[in-house]
C-alpha cells in the first residue's frame, strides 16, 4: 500500500464516502448486502453540509477509502461515523483520520468530546483509548412505534391543570427571520444551563437549511413566554431517521424541579409533530447515565433498539449524570 492521504474532504467525494459508509458498516455487521446498511437514511451528506471544515478524507492511490466528521457544539464535540474500506482494516488509516480529527478538535479547543461505538468490539474500545477516549455508560438507542391519538403521558396525569396549558409548543421553521437569532440566543442559554458552553445552534441551522424536519420549541408561559425545552428532529428518507421514522437527534429541557414535566412534554410534542409529518417511529438515544430520563424514555413507551457504548476524552461524565433529562446519542 502507497502512503496515506488524509485530506478535507470535498462535496464531490460525498457519494464515494457514502458507498465506504455502507459497506464498512454492514461488512462489520455481517449484512448479507452490506450497502444495504441504513436503508434510505443518510448521514454523510447531512453532517458534510452541516460542517464542510470538520469532514475529513483518507486517500489511497488516489482514491477515498475512508471518511470522518466532527459535530461542534460548542464546548462539547462529538465525531462519526468514522469508517474505513473493509479491505484496507488494520493498516493504520483510521488512526491517521483520528489524528486529524483530534488536531481539529485543539484548533476548536473544545473542552469534552465523545463518540458513540460498539461495547463487544475490543478492536474499537482500543482505538479510540489510543486517543484518550474511555468507555463509560451504555447509550440506548430506543424507538416508539406512534398509533392513534390517545397516548397518555405518565406525568400528565399527575401535572397540574394550569401547567399543562402553560406549556406549549412550536416548530423553529416558524419563526420569524428577525426572531431567529434571539431564538438561537434561547436555544444557546438553555444548553449552557444543562453543561456549561454546550452549543446546539449548528445543528438546528443544518434541519433548517438543509430541511431535514424541525427544531420543536417547548415555552412555558408565566406572564413571560420562556423557553423550557428543544428537540431537534430528523424526519423521513434523506435524513439520519430513514423513511417512517422522525429521530431526535437532540432534546433537552431546563434543568431544575420541573424538569421532568418539562421532558415529558417535549417527548409529548415530539410524537405530535411526527404524527403531523406522517411516519409512524419515533426514534431516540438515552446515554444510561441519565437514570432519570433512561427510565422516562421507558415509561413513556420506548424500547431499546440498539446499544452502544459510548467513550470519553477526558474520562468524565459531562452532562451524562442521573438528573439530566437530554437526549442524543453521540453517532
Ligand atoms: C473501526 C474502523 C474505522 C477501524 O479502521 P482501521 O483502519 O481498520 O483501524 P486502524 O488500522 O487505524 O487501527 C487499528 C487499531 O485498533 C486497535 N485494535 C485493533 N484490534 C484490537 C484489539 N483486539 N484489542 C485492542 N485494540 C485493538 C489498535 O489500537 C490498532 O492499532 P495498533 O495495532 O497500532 O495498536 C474500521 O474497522 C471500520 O470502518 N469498521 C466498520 C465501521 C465502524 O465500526 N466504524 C466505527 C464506528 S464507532
Amino acid at each position: 500500500m502507497t502512503d496515506i492521504l488524509i485530506r478535507p474532504l470535498r462535496e464531490s467525494d460525498i457519494s464515494k464516502a457514502d458507498h465506504v459508509f455502507r459497506l464498512a458498516f454492514g461488512t462489520f455487521i455481517g449484512l448479507q448486502d452490506p450497502l444495504t446498511f441504513f436503508g434510505d437514511a443518510d448521514f454523510i451528506r447531512t453532517r458534510f453540509m452541516a460542517n464542510p471544515s470538520g469532514s475529513f478524507a483518507a486517500e489511497v492511490d488516489g482514491e477515498l477509502v475512508g471518511s470522518n466528521f466532527v459535530a461542534n457544539w460548542g464546548s462539547v464535540g462529538i465525531f462519526g461515523p468514522l469508517t474505513i474500506r473493509p479491505d484496507l482494516w488494520d493498516k493504520g488509516i483510521a488512526k491517521q483520520l483520528l489524528k486529524s480529527t483530534m488536531d481539529y478538535f485543539e484548533k476548536l479547543g473544545t473542552k469534552h468530546i465523545g463518540l458513540f461505538t460498539w461495547a463487544q468490539s475490543p478492536k474499537h474500545l482500543g482505538l479510540y483509548q489510543r486517543f484518550g477516549f474511555w468507555p463509560r455508560f451504555l447509550t440506548a438507542i430506543m424507538a416508539k412505534h406512534l398509533e392513534g391519538d390517545g397516548t397518555i403521558f405518565a406525568d400528565q396525569a399527575t401535572m397540574p391543570d394550569e401547567e399543562k396549558t402553560s406549556l406549549q409548543w412550536s416548530r423553529y421553521s416558524e419563526v420569524i427571520a428577525e426572531d431567529r437569532r434571539g431564538c438561537l440566543n434561547g436555544c444557546r442559554n438553555l444548553t449552557t444551563a444543562i453543561y456549561d458552553g454546550l452549543d446546539v445552534q449548528h445543528e438546528i441551522n443544518a434541519v433548517n437549511t438543509q430541511s431535514l424536519g424541525d427544531t420543536v420549541l417547548l415555552w412555558h408561559d408565566e406572564g413571560r413566554r420562556r423557553l423550557v425545552g428543544l428537540a431537534l428532529c430528523h424526519c423521513g428518507a434523506g435524513t439520519e431517521a430513514g423513511s417512517g421514522a422522525c429521530y431526535i437527534k437532540f432534546g433537552a429541557v431546563l434543568p431544575g424541579a420541573n424538569a421532568a414535566i418539562y421532558f415529558d412534554r417535549l417527548v409529548h410534542a415530539c410524537e405530535t409533530f411526527a404524527k403531523a409529518e406522517g411516519v409512524s417511529r419515533l426514534v431516540a438515544g438515552v446515554n444510561t447515565g441519565r437514570h432519570e430520563a433512561y427510565r422516562k424514555m421507558i415509561s413513556l413507551g420506548f424500547r431499546n433498539e440498539i446499544q452502544g457504548v459510548v467513550m470519553d476524552r477526558p474520562n468524565e461524565p459531562a452532562y451524562n449524570k442521573p438528573e439530566i433529562y437530554l437526549i442524543d446519542d453521540w453517532r
